[in-house]
C-alpha cells in the first residue's frame, strides 16, 4: 500500500488588511510547526493556503477608499504573501479565491448540487436602497436592536447581544451607503439544507472525534451548534462581487462567500497541480481513492481559529457529503480541525482602528523573525485565549532563546574552537553521566513527536527547550574547563556528546526556529537528518566545524520601550483579582446561557507560596484534570501557603489570562468575604474529581 497522503490547510485570509500577530497564532505558524515537523519526518505532505477575495467587507473597504475591490486585494494580497514569506510559513502554494480556477470550482459545486435540487429556492424580504439601486448586505445595515437598544445592530443580528431577528424587525434601520433609511423588498436566494446533514455531520465528528481526539473547544462549538438545531443556510448574495451564481436569471447575485472560501482549499490545490506539471497531484490528495477499507487514504487536517469552527466542521463536511453522495470520485472530510482560540495583544483585542497591536510586516523590520516564531509558539492559545506582551518577548528572546539554546550552543562552539581545533572530538571515555546524555538525546525527538502529532504543539516547543536546559545542565556537571587540564580524553567525550546534543537541538528546534536551525547546521558544517535519526550520534570524530556566531542577540529594553511607547496610551487594566466588581444593574437578570459561559471547575491546590514584594497576593499551582495552572489570588493576608495545600477549589477556568506583578494568572478562585471582612476560599469534598464542572 502507498505511503499515507497528509493535506494541511489554514484557513484562507481576507486579502482586506494586513495579518497580525494573533492571525499567525491562531491558524498559520501551528500549521506551519506541524508541516515543517512532518516533513522531517519524511511524510507526503502538501501545504495549502491562500487569500480569501470576496465578500462584503472587502467591497467595504473598496467603497470607502473610492477603489474598486480589485485594488483592494491585490494589495493585501501581496502584502500578505510578503509577509507570510518573511515569516517563515512554508505553504507550496499561496493561491487566491479571485482566479478563475476558482471560480470555476465553486461554480462546479453550485451547480452540482442546483441540478440536483438539492438547493432550495426561497423568497425573502431584504433591505434595498433605493438611491444607489442595490440590495443591501447585512453588514450594510445599521439600526437599533429589537432586543437590547444597541444602535449599531445589523439588520439580522446583534452583536451586543447575540439575538437573531428579522430584518422587518430592526428599528430605525440606515442604509451604510448613503445613511438613508432603506426599504424592504422581496428577493430570492438559494438555500443550502444544512438541517438534512445534521445527523451525517453528528456521525462524522463522533466517529473523528473517537478515532484522532479532536480538541475539547471544538467539540464544544459543535455541539452547541447541533443542539440548536442546523437549519438550512442561503449559499447566494445580492452582490456583484465574488463568484456569479452560473444559473439563468441570476442576474446580481454571487455566491455567498464561506461556500465559495472553503473550495477555496481545493482550487488552491489545483493550482498547485498545474504549476507543478503534475496534472493530478490534486486528485491524489483530495479524492485519494487509495483506501484502505472504510478508511480515508489522505489525512486531511484543516487549521483554522475558533471563528471558523461552524464553516469547517459543519459546512465544508456537508458540502462535501453532498457532493460525495452523488459522485463516484469522493472527497476526504477533515479528519481533525484543530481550531485555536485568540491571541490578544497586552490585554486587549487587536484593533486598527484602535491602534492596538502590531502587523507581521512591521514586527520584521524591527526584530528578527525567529523570536518571534518561539515567542508565539511556546505561548499559542490552544486550549483558551492568550495575549502577546512585549516584555514576555524580550524574556523568551534573553532568557530562553539567548541565555539557554543559545548559550549551549556558544560555549560549546567557542571550547571546541580554542581547545580541539574546531573539530569534534572523539568519545573515548563516556560514563555514566555521559551515557545518560545520549539517552535523553536518542529519546527526546519522540518525545516531542507525541506532542506534536496530538497538534499540542506548546507542549512540544515546551519539551524541546527542556532538552537545551538539560543540555546545559550536562554542560555544567562534566565540567570541561577542569577536564580539559585534568583529563582531556574524558573532555573530548564531554565536547562531543555536547556537538552532538547541538545536533539534535537544531533538528528538533528546526519546526520553531527553522531560520536559527539552518544557521546552526551550517556552524555544524551539516544537514539535517530527518526526524527519526536526529537524536542518534551523528557528527564524527574529526568532523571540521565552521565558525561560531551568535544565533540569538539579545533584545535591548530600549528596544522594547519604543514600541511600547508607540502603542495607545490607554493601558490595560490587568489587575483583574484585585479589580473591584461592575455593579449589577437593578434587577438585572441573566439567562441559563449566559451562566454557562462562566467555566466553574473543580481544582485541586498543589502548591502555593507567598509573591514576593506583595502582602496580598498569593501563587497557586492548580490541578484541573490533565492541565497545570498558576493562579495569582489576593489572599495571602488570609491563608498561610500550608493551609491552602490539597484544598479542593473551584476556579474560573475560562477567564482570560491576566498579568499581576508580572506573573500570570490563568484564572481565579472563588471566595467570599465574611463580616470581619476575612476572605473564604469556596472548597469542595476531596472526592470529587479534578475539572469536574459546577452546575
Ligand atoms: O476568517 C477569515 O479570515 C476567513 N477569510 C477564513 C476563510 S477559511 C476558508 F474557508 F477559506
Ligand atoms: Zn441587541
Amino acid at each position: 500500500m502507498s505511503k499515507e497522503k497528509i493535506l494541511v490547510t489554514s484557513a484562507l485570509p481576507y486579502a482586506n488588511g494586513p495579518i497580525h500577530l494573533g492571525h499567525l497564532s491562531g491558524a498559520y505558524l501551528p500549521a506551519d510547526i506541524y508541516v515543517r515537523y512532518k516533513r522531517l519526518k519524511g511524510a507526503d505532505i502538501i501545504y495549502i493556503c491562500g487569500s480569501d477575495e470576496h465578500g462584503v467587507p472587502i467591497t467595504i473597504t473598496a467603497d470607502k477608499e473610492g477603489v474598486k475591490p480589485k485594488e483592494i486585494i491585490d494589495r493585501y494580497h501581496t502584502i500578505n504573501k510578503e509577509a507570510f514569506e518573511k515569516f517563515g510559513m512554508s505553504f507550496d502554494i499561496y493561491s487566491r479565491t479571485s482566479l478563475p480556477l476558482h471560480h470555476e470550482t465553486a461554480k462546479e459545486f453550485f451547480l452540482e448540487f442546483y441540478n440536483r435540487g438539492i438547493l432550495k429556492e426561497k423568497k425573502s424580504l431584504q433591505f434595498y436602497d433605493e438611491k444607489v439601486k442595490m440590495f443591501l448586505p447585512d453588514r450594510y445595515v445599521e439600526g437599533t436592536c429589537p432586543n437590547c437598544g444597541n444602535e449599531e445592530a445589523r439588520s439580522d443580528e446583534c452583536e451586543n447581544c447575540g439575538a437573531l431577528y428579522n430584518p422587518s424587525e430592526l428599528k430605525n434601520p440606515k442604509s451604510k451607503i448613503t445613511g438613508q433609511t432603506p426599504v424592504l423588498k422581496e428577493t430570492s436566494h438559494w438555500f443550502f439544507p444544512l438541517g438534512d446533514y445534521q445527523s451525517k455531520l453528528e456521525k462524522y465528528i463522533n466517529e473523528m472525534n473517537e478515532k484522532y481526539g479532536w480538541k475539547e473547544n471544538v467539540l464544544q462549538y459543535c455541539r452547541g451548534w447541533f443542539k440548536d438545531g442546523l437549519k438550512d443556510r442561503a449559499v447566494t448574495r445580492d452582490l456583484d462581487w465574488g463568484v456569479k451564481v452560473p444559473i439563468k436569471n441570476a442576474e446580481g447575485k454571487v455566491i455567498y462567500v464561506w461556500f465559495d472560501a472553503v473550495l477555496g482549499y481545493i482550487s488552491a490545490t489545483k493550482e498547485l497541480s498545474e504549476k507543478s506539471g503534475k496534472k493530478n497531484l490534486w486528485k491524489e490528495y483530495w479524492q485519494n481513492k487509495n483506501l484502505p477499507a472504510g478508511q480515508a487514504g489522505t489525512k486531511y487536517i484543516a487549521f483554522i481559529g475558533k471563528d471558523n469552527v461552524v464553516f469547517h466542521c459543519i459546512v465544508f463536511p456537508a458540502m462535501l457529503m453532498a457532493w460525495n453522495e452523488g459522485n463516484n470520485d469522493k472527497y476526504v472530510l477533515p479528519q481533525n480541525v484543530p481550531a485555536n482560540e485568540f491571541l490578544n495583544f497586552e490585554g486587549k483585542k487587536f484593533s486598527k482602528s484602535r491602534n492596538w497591536g502590531i502587523d507581521v510586516i512591521d514586527f520584521l523590520k524591527v526584530f528578527p523573525v525567529d523570536p518571534l516564531r518561539y515567542t508565539l509558539a511556546a505561548n499559542l492559545p490552544e486550549t483558551r485565549d492568550t495575549d502577546f506582551y512585549w516584555k514576555e518577548f524580550q524574556l523568551r528572546n534573553n532568557s530562553e532563546l539567548a541565555d539557554i539554546l543559545g548559550n549551549f550552543i556558544n560555549r560549546t562552539f567557542t571550547f571546541v574552537q580554542k581547545n580541539f581545533d574546531s573539530k569534534v572530538p572523539v568519545n573515548g571515555k563516556p560514563e555514566k553521566i555521559d551515557k545518560e546524555m545520549l539517552k535523553l538525546l536518542e529519546a527526546s525527538p519522540s518525545k516531542i513527536s507525541a506532542c506534536f502529532e496530538k497538534y499540542k504543539i506548546k507542549d512540544g516547543v515546551f519539551e524541546a527547550m527542556d532538552l537545551a536546559r538539560a543540555c546545559n545542565k550536562y554542560f555544567n556537571d562534566s565540567e570541561p574547563w577542569r577536564t580539559i587540564k585534568s583529563d582531556r580524553e574524558k573532555c573530548g567525550t564531554t565536547l562531543n556528546i555536547c556537538l552532538q546534543a547541538i545536533f539534535t537541538l537544531a533538528e528538533v528546534f528546526s519546526p520553531v526556529i527553522p531560520f536559527s536551525s539552518e544557521k546552526i547546521f551550517g556552524m555544524l558544517n551539516s544537514k539535517p537528518t530527518g526526524w527519526d535519526d536526529c537524536g542518534k550520534e551523528n557528527l564524527k570524530a574529526g568532523h571540521q566545524l565552521n565558525k561560531p556566531e551568535i544565533i540569538f542577540p539579545k533584545i535591548e529594553d530600549e528596544m522594547i520601550e519604543e514600541q511600547t511607547a508607540k502603542l495607545n496610551n490607554e493601558r490595560p487594566e490587568a489587575n483583574q483579582a484585585l479589580a473591584s466588581q461592575p455593579a449589577a444593574k437593578k434587577d438585572e437578570t441573566i439567562t441559563i446561557d449566559d451562566f454557562f459561559k462562566v467555566q466553574l471547575k473543580v481544582a485541586e491546590i498543589i502548591h502555593a507560596e507567598k509573591v514576593e514584594k506583595s502582602d496580598k497576593l498569593m501563587k497557586l499551582k492548580i490541578q484541573l484534570d490533565n492541565e497545570e495552572r498558576q493562579i495569582i489570588a489576593g489572599i495571602a493576608k488570609h491563608y498561610s501557603p500550608e493551609e491552602l495545600l490539597n484544598k479542593k477549589v473551584v476556579v474560573v477556568a475560562n477567564l482570560k489570562t491576566a498579568k499581576l506583578m508580572g506573573l500570570e494568572s490563568q484564572g481565579m478562585v472563588l471566595a467570599v468575604e465574611d463580616e470581619t471582612g476575612k476572605i473564604n476560599v469556596l472548597t469542595v469534598d476531596k472526592s470529587v474529581k479534578n475539572g469536574t464542572r459546577a452546575k
